[in-house]
């Protein structure tokens, strides 16, 4: 398991268990967290699995792929450095403790 947390717009932040292998957005699905909509399942085809990645995790991560970050420029909220789809996140050890923000929308 590694832990996750989430960062609401409010601030309030909650922390989630996620299994190795699944992706951020599928924790989020899992744990009710309403503010990822993920309307396609995680094939990279919607952006409604927006996040902002905190900058102390950024560098853990791999760089999106140019599908990714072409999907990303049709995601609703404004699009940053530390955004990322979720879906895209998986889980490794690697990256036990990551925290990322929730955007203002996802449509
Ligand atoms: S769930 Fe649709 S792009 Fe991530």
């Amino acid at each position: 398991m590694a832990k996750i947390t989430f960062v609401r717009r409010t601030g309030q932040q909650e922390t989630v268990d996620a299994e190795m292998g699944t992706s951020v957005m599928e924790a989020a699905l899992d744990n009710d967290i309403d503010e990822i909509v993920a309307e396609c399942g995680g094939s990279m085809s919607c952006a409604t699995c927006h996040v902002y990645v905190d900058d102390k995790d950024l560098g853990r991560l791999a760089p999106p792929s140019d599908t990714e970050t072409a999907m990303l420029e049709g995601a609703a909220a404004p699009v940053k450095p530390s955004s990322r789809l979720s879906c895209q996140l998986t889980m490794t050890a690697g990256l036990d403790g990551i925290t990322v923000f929730l955007p203002e929308e996802q449509y």
